[in-house]
């Protein structure tokens, strides 16, 4: 491609208009390999040069960003003289030379990015940007809470300082009944080599396993072992994001994140039939608490979009809980709220659909669909404080919730609010067809045999129908700062 002028460029990227992007280069937000460029006439090649917008490369099409999930006893290199399996090795081919970000021992498995984007690699490396990474770690004997606050304060070893941002005990199968103190969950920023076998070998433990389950905004999700996916362009947008933010944060500031301090209770439940007010209530909590929301009713439809698009009916229950367990539905943090992907692609917008909210309820009612996913939504719960939303929160994914809420409101309330938030998505809905709908999902939602809604023991219930929407969320807030320690 021959020489262009800057803004040309910028907005053939799609970026901005020509006139934005002279903006964007006057105002010093515009780089040609890693120079300012804040004057207009300068020229670029965009075949060759990386040109950046606020440190992000502005043409993206040029790279491929994979997550694989690396099983152990694989390098984190991009080829072996002993011809050795690579990360690389495990990804699909596609002309781009692709390296790992950062590593993960030999006998590490879990979530590693690959990438052909130098800037990208770089932020995500650079000991200044480190974002925080979590993994799953399985020791040889259980380590009690002192040991575990040891490694939040720092040990010493080998002349180095290795430390924990967090250190939580998990439940491998996501079971909150049975955390097993020989399952930590660990958060760090650093990346020194070794440094989780490190630190626990310095408190007297051997791991068994590790497992990264997470890069900043990143989750490993669904992947199986060995397996590999493309990210979304949002994705990627995230792990710049995150890259830069740990950038900004002064040196020094490793203590423990502000959302893994038990200063509030969590995770929260919030049950309620459809349009009951739970989004709203959910909304409002993770906003004054800093939790992040699962609204697992997204993971149901997301079952159900996949198995509409496939033409798999409710009725083959073996396909079903495979779309859940294999379908490639992972789940991704943004602005507290999860989105969902299937295989790689954001299908959140896509999920209040007619056809979707007709047939959601016959997918959820199908009990090995509903298995694997409450295990997804556990192991969600495990790892960060946050509300999760559904039908059977309090009953069957989270019974010890420190809170739950149970919704109610009349079926007329809930039949005008949907028809009102159908209206907001985008999809035109008259009241009696809202209320159809409504009304056939509680049905099938209270009477099928798997988890069918009920008041959860120990539930507090509000009747969102009538009080308005501040004073049920003040209700609710009121609860959860009563058990605040
Ligand atoms: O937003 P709305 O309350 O209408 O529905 P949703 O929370 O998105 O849930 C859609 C459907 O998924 C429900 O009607 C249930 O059939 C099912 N679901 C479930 O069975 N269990 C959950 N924990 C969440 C949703």
């Amino acid at each position: 491609m021959p020489v262009e002028r800057l803004q040309k460029i910028l907005s053939n990227a799609g970026v901005a208009s020509r006139r934005s992007a002279e903006a964007m280069i006057v105002a010093g937000r515009v780089a040609v390999n890693g120079k300012t460029v804040d004057t207009l006439g300068a020229r670029a090649d965009p075949d060759r040069d990386e040109i950046t917008l606020d440190g992000t490369p502005v043409l993206r099409e040029r790279y491929r960003y994979v997550a694989l999930n690396k099983p152990a006893g694989v390098l984190s290199t991009t080829r072996d003289d002993r011809g050795r399996p690579t990360v690389v090795s495990l990804v699909e081919a596609t002309g781009a030379t692709l390296h790992p970000v950062g590593r993960l021992d030999l006998e590490s498995e879990g979530l590693i990015v690959l990438t052909n984007d130098g800037t990208l690699t770089e932020l995500l490396t650079h000991p200044r940007h480190e974002v925080r990474k979590e993994y799953l770690v399985a020791i040889d004997q259980p380590l009690g809470k002192r040991g575990r606050e040891r490694l939040v304060r720092g040990v010493r070893h080998e002349g180095e300082r290795l430390k924990a941002d967090a250190v939580q005990v998990v439940s491998p199968s996501g079971s909150p009944e049975q955390p097993d103190p020989r399952w930590l969950l660990v958060a760090l920023h650093g990346g020194r080599k070794r440094e989780i076998r490190r630190m626990l070998s310095v408190v007297g433990r051997r791991v068994v396993t590790l497992r990264r389950i997470r890069i900043g905004p990143l989750a490993l999700g669904m992947l199986a072992s060995g397996e590999s996916r493309d990210l979304s362009p949002e994705e990627v947008e995230a792990l710049y994001e995150a890259a830069k933010r740990a950038a900004t944060r002064p040196r020094g500031s490793m203590s423990p994140a502000p959302d893994m301090k038990r200063e509030h209770p969590h995770p929260i439940a919030i049950d309620g039939p459809a349009a009951s007010g739970k989004s709203t209530l959910a909304r409002a909590l993770v906003e004054r608490f800093g939790y992040v929301l699962l609204d697992t009713g997204l993971m149901y439809r997301a079952v159900a979009l996949a198995a509409l698009r496939g033409e798999v009916p409710a009725s083959d229950a073996a396909t079903c809980a495979a779309i859940a367990r294999e379908g490639g539905l992972a789940l991704a943090v943004a602005d507290r709220e999860t989105r969902i992907l299937l295989a790689g692609e954001d299908v959140t917008d896509l999920l209040r659909s007619p056809e979707v909210e007709a047939s959601v309820s016959a997918y959820a009612a199908v009990a090995e669909v509903r298995r694997e996913l409450v295990a997804q939504q556990r192991l969600f719960a495990a790892q960060r404080p946050c509300v999760l939303v559904g039908r059977d929160i309090g009953s069957v994914v989270l019974p010890k919730a420190p809170v739950k809420f149970y919704l109610h409101a009349s079926e007329a309330v809930r039949a005008r609010r949907r028809g009102e938030q159908a209206a907001e998505w985008g999809e035109r809905q008259s009241a009696s067809e809202a209320s159809r709908d409504i009304s056939g999902r509680d049905v099938t939602d209270s009477t099928r045999a798997a988890s069918p809604l009920v008041v959860p023991e120990g539930a507090i219930e509000i009747d969102s129908g009538e009080l308005d929407a501040d004073a049920m969320i003040a209700r609710a807030i009121a609860v959860i700062e009563e058990q605040t320690t």
